[in-house]
C-alpha cells in the first residue's frame, strides 16, 4: 500500500479523483492526509472521505523558509511514501524539496517545458497553441522544471477560452494523475530511477 499526502490550493477535483481511487483497495493507495496553503474549498472532499486535513498559510510565518519547515513537519508527521501536489499553487523552498525528493510529484496543465508557471492554460491560448496537455513530474527547486513522469496531449479548439480549455485538460489530468500514482504504488514507475 502506497501512503500519500496530497497538497492543494483550490477546488480539489484532482484530489477528489485520488480519494475515489484510494477507495478501491485494488489500486494500492492510501491517502493519509490533505494539506493546503489556505482554507481551500477542496478540503471539503477530504472531510467527506474522513481524511485529516491541515492548513499552513505562508502569511502566518516570518519567511518562506520557516513556512516550508512547518509545512514539512505537518507532512512528515504522517510518514507518507509520496507527496502529491494537486493544484498546489505555492513555490516550495529548496530545503522542503530536498527533504522529500524524489517522492514529491506535481501535476501541471501543459506539455512542459511549454508554458510553465501559474497561468499555463491562459498562456497556451495566448500563444495560439494547437495542442497543450498535462505533465506529471518530479518536483525540483525550479518552477515546473523537474523530470517528467507522464504526459497527455489535449487539443486546443478555436472556440476555447481559458475556462473551457482548463476544464477539458482537467478531465484528462485527473485520469493521468490517478494512473501515475497507481503505477508508482504497483512499482511500474520507480521515481528513484528517473534521471534528475
Ligand atoms: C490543475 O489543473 C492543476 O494542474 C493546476 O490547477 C488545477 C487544479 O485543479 N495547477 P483542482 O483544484 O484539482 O480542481
Amino acid at each position: 500500500m502506497l501512503s500519500v499526502v496530497v497538497l492543494i490550493s483550490g477546488s480539489g477535483s484532482n484530489l477528489r479523483a485520488l480519494l475515489e481511487a484510494a477507495n478501491n483497495p485494488l489500486n494500492g493507495i492510501r491517502i493519509l492526509a490533505v494539506g493546503a496553503d489556505n482554507p481551500a474549498d477542496g478540503l471539503a472532499h477530504a472531510e467527506l472521505f474522513g481524511i485529516p486535513t491541515f492548513v499552513v498559510a505562508p502569511q502566518s510565518f516570518s519567511s518562506r523558509e520557516v513556512w516550508g519547515e512547518v509545512l514539512l513537519e505537518n507532512i512528515q508527521h504522517f510518514e507518507p511514501d509520496l507527496v502529491v501536489l494537486a493544484g498546489f499553487m505555492k513555490i516550495l523552498p529548496a530545503s522542503f524539496v530536498a527533504a522529500l525528493s524524489p517522492n514529491l510529484i506535481n501535476t501541471h496543465p501543459s506539455l512542459l517545458p511549454a508554458f510553465p508557471g501559474a497561468h499555463a492554460v491562459r498562456d497556451a491560448i495566448a500563444a495560439g497553441a494547437k495542442t497543450t496537455g498535462v505533465t506529471i513530474h518530479i518536483v525540483d527547486e525550479g518552477v515546473d522544471t523537474g523530470p517528467h513522469i507522464a504526459q497527455s496531449v489535449v487539443a486546443v479548439s478555436p472556440e476555447d477560452d481559458e475556462l473551457t480549455l482548463h476544464e477539458r485538460i482537467k478531465s484528462v489530468e485527473r485520469n493521468l494523475l490517478v494512473q501515475t500514482v497507481i503505477d508508482i504504488a504497483a512499482k511500474k514507475i520507480n521515481l528513484s530511477a528517473i534521471e534528475r
